[in-house]
This record gives C-alpha cells, sequence and structure tokens, in this order.
C-alpha cells in the first residue's frame, strides 16, 4: 500500500444529503431536462411523439423508463449539432470523439456547462485527496479530446496548479515530474506504467517520485493494474469515469477513502442500469449497460443516453451517491486502443477505400510492454495480387496505415496480405477483432 496519502477535508452538502433529499433535487432537475430536451431537440421530441410520451407524463423518477433512449446512432444520423439545444450563439466550446464510422460525435457545451464540469471535476479532485495548492501534471490529451482540457479546467477549479502537459514525449513528461515535483498525476492507466517504466530505468525508486495521487480513467483498468500502478509509483491510484457525449471526465469518481468504485455525480447525472438486449431496466447490483440522463447540461442535454458500457451500480459508501463497479466490458465493438476509441467499422471503411484491397480484414489486438498494439490484417483483391511487386504492396500498406492515423488517430501497422490470407467464416458473423489482451478485472 501507498504510504504519501493526503489528508482530506471538505464536502459540498450534497455529498452528505439523505437519500430523499437526493431524489427530490434529481426529480426537479430530470423534469427541467425532458422539458428542455423536448422543447429543443427536435429529433428527440419526434422520438417521443412516436412513443406516445411527453415530458408531463414524468411524474416520478422511475417514469424515465417511459421515455425512448438516446444512442451513438442519433449522434451519427443528426451530425453535427443536430442535437445541440441552444443556438449557435450561446455555445462556449465544442468537443468530439469517435463515432461509429467516418463522422465523429460532437458535443457543445455553453458556458455555465462549462462551469458545471470544471465543478465536477473540481469534486472529483477533491475526492481522490487533492487540495488547493497541489501540483496536478494533467497527461491526458489537450484538443478535441474532453480528457486534456476537461481536466484542466477542473484543477483549476480545484485551486491547484495546472500543469497542461498533454500526452507522449515520455521522457519529457519524466523529467518535468522530477523538476517540477507534482503531487498528483492525471493520465490514462496504461500510460502511467510507460511513465513508471522510464522512472525505474532511471534508477528512481518509487519513494524518490513527489506524486501522491494519481487520477486515471478513459479506458478499463482492473485491481491487478491499480496494485501495479500504487506499486511502482508509490501513489493512490483513483478512478475516474466519463464519456464526451455525456460530458467529459468527472461523470463519476473514486474516493480515496473507499478506492470502491466511481461515485456518479447523481446531482447532475442520473443512471440506470438497463438490460442491453431488451432496454428493460435492471435493479440497482445487476450487472447491465449504464445509460445517463444529464439533470443540468445546457448545449447537449442526453436522455437516457447508451453508453454501452458494462457495470453495475452499487450502493452509497463514502458519499451519499451510488456508485458504480469496474467498467467490465461493452455491448457494442467498441475498442479502447491506448485510450482512442475505435470502432471496427471506421477501421473498415480506411481498408475499402483503397482500391488495391478487398473487404475481408482482421484487426489483432495486443499488448507490448504497457501499451496496447493494433495491426490490421487486410487481403488484395485477386486482380491486384497477381501484378504487384512486394515494394507495391509495401506502400499499400504504409499509405492504409497513414490514412487510420489520420482519420481514425490510432497507429497500427498494416499487413497487406495475398487473397485468400484472412481466414474465412463459414457459420455466423466473421471474427473481425481477435483482443489478445489480458482481461481488466
Ligand atoms: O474517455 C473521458 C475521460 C477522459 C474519462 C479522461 C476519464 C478520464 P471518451 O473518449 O468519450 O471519453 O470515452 C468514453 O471510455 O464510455 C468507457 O468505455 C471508457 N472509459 C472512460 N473512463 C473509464 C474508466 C473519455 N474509468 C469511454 N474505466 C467510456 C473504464 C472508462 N472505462
Amino acid at each position: 500500500m501507498p504510504s504519501k496519502t493526503i489528508d482530506r477535508d471538505g464536502l459540498e452538502p450534497i455529498e452528505r444529503a439523505s437519500r430523499d433529499e437526493i431524489s427530490a433535487l434529481q426529480l426537479d432537475r430530470l423534469k427541467w431536462s425532458l422539458r428542455h430536451t423536448y422543447d429543443n431537440v427536435e429529433p428527440y421530441r419526434r422520438k417521443c411523439e412516436e412513443k406516445g410520451v411527453h415530458p408531463d407524463d414524468l411524474k416520478t423518477l422511475s417514469d424515465l423508463s417511459l421515455f425512448p433512449f438516446m444512442t451513438k446512432y442519433d449522434l451519427r444520423d443528426h451530425y453535427p449539432f443536430g442535437l445541440f439545444a441552444v443556438p449557435r450563439d450561446k455555445l462556449a466550446r465544442l468537443h468530439a470523439s469517435s463515432g461509429t464510422t467516418g463522422k465523429p460525435v460532437v458535443v457543445g457545451y455553453t458556458s455555465h456547462d462549462i462551469d458545471v464540469w470544471a465543478g465536477l471535476v473540481a469534486r472529483s479532485l477533491r475526492a481522490a485527496g487533492a487540495r488547493p495548492g497541489d501540483m496536478v501534471h494533467n497527461a491526458y490529451g489537450y484538443g478535441m479530446f474532453t480528457g486534456g482540457l476537461g481536466a484542466h479546467y477542473g484543477i483549476e477549479r480545484a485551486g491547484c496548479i495546472a500543469v497542461p502537459m498533454s500526452g507522449g514525449q515520455t521522457e519529457k513528461q519524466v523529467q518535468q515530474i522530477l523538476d517540477f515535483r507534482p503531487d498528483i498525476i492525471m493520465v490514462t492507466p496504461s500510460y502511467s506504467l510507460v511513465i513508471a517504466d522510464e522512472f525505474q530505468r532511471l534508477g528512481i525508486c518509487p519513494s524518490d517520485i513527489s506524486l501522491k495521487v494519481g487520477v486515471f480513467g478513459a479506458e478499463p483498468w482492473g485491481e491487478g493494474m491499480r496494485a501495479e500502478i500504487e506499486r511502482s509509483l508509490g501513489i493512490d491510484a483513483i478512478d475516474i469515469y466519463g464519456l464526451t457525449e455525456v460530458m467529459g471526465p468527472g461523470v463519476a469518481s473514486e474516493c480515496i477513502e473507499t478506492k470502491d468504485g466511481p461515485v456518479i455525480w447523481e446531482d447532475h447525472f442520473y443512471p440506470e442500469i438497463i438490460d442491453p438486449d431488451t432496454g428493460e431496466v435492471l435493479p440497482d447490483g445487476q450487472d447491465g449497460e449504464l445509460v445517463f440522463t444529464s439533470l443540468t447540461k445546457e448545449a447537449f442535454p442526453v436522455i437516457r443516453y447508451r453508453t454501452r458500457d458494462l457495470t453495475r451500480l452499487l450502493p452509497p459508501s463514502a458519499r451519499s451517491f451510488r456508485r458504480i463497479g469496474k467498467i467490465t466490458g461493452r455491448s457494442d465493438d467498441m475498442l479502447i486502443i491506448r485510450g482512442v476509441n475505435v470502432f471496427p467499422a471506421q477501421i473498415e471503411e480506411q481498408i475499402l477505400a483503397d482500391k488495391h484491397l478487398s473487404g475481408h480484414y482482421q484487426l489483432v489486438v495486443g499488448r507490448e510492454g504497457h501499451m496496447d498494439t493494433l495491426e490490421v490484417r487486410c487481403e488484395l483483391l485477386p486482380d491486384c495480387a497477381a501484378t504487384m511487386t512486394p515494394a507495391e504492396m509495401a506502400s499499400v500498406s504504409k499509405a492504409v496505415q497513414r490514412h487510420i492515423k489520420t482519420m481514425v488517430g490510432v497507429s497500427t501497422t498494416v499487413t497487406v496480405l495475398e487473397p485468400g490470407g484472412i481466414p474465412r467464416t463459414v457459420v455466423g458473423k466473421a471474427k473481425r477483432v481477435i483482443d489478445q489482451r489480458p482481461r481488466a478485472v
């Protein structure tokens, strides 16, 4: 166990409120959010009309189950701004994340949304033990990804010092940690282990590293990985959860005193667990797909957004809000490769855009050291194979690799095989993904 924990102090009153108080607040806010969405997001209003429900039908929290879901497909169909609930002049920022195919999903924030977000990341940081004056090394990527800027504003709101390092450049990350002596690091769990390896290479032992706490998320990680990170960096490793469509990092976050799963900030997000096949709401404690309804968001409200993350709801412990268990998988085919969300169909698009290649392909996901690897195996069309030289095949591979990097954002190795090189599936669906990584539980 790490020895360098930070003392904890004050909570916001709502974090200690009774369940009745929380439910009353949620119901009030839910009524507002449903009405706001119905009035301002035409595609969602149409879905409600098709289902024959109206915001006035919501009398209790459980009536939410009457309302239609929102999915990534809704975002795709109304790309880029079709689900925004405010006019353009009310927007303060945009972010984006992977769509299921070519186009990303785009989300917007008013300045009030940004303010709430900063407040929730600050709350998450306090739950992780951060105190004003702490220095936070932020190695989440800055840009369209919500990780970098989402964490950044929360760090400042918590009264901490933000070091906006962003991702990559491991040697520089480590040198800066040695020179600046930050207290906290925010980074994906897999990359934290790459940083830990670099410390070890330099002969620096965990007790000499200034970091006390790490706040890790954006990809699944389990208790085994927690133990490894804590041991190799000499820190407390805390789990932060979130997703672009619902806000970004800080939808839920773990408390340092219990480390028993991220606490959902239920005053802003109403969670449900559903059976991914039937859509039926399941009782707390049962495994299923996590669904969120935003209670206060202005620019991009979500009603019953299907996250596709599989987990369960756990009872309150260190705070009055419920928690989520570890994310155990997905109910769609999204992969997270080194923190980047990747849908096989996005890769398929890039393969099919190359006139030399057939539609047969396979994605082999592995792990080298602490980092995920992705090999894309594809196949030449018979006509091309007959005439192509090895040099030409190599240039096809390079071109596909470059397009995937540009369009999907992930580095790959692309192997171009002769026709028939990809095993055919005779019965059932083609096996497109071979994930050889150890399971994160
Ligand atoms: O990953 C937001 C984030 C940034 C969260 C930094 C935490 C820290 P997206 O890129 O939209 O947003 O990816 C969201 O990542 O649906 C989960 O599948 C996965 N994910 C996020 N946090 C965790 C976590 C950001 N703590 C998707 N544990 C989500 C497991 C996580 N999976």
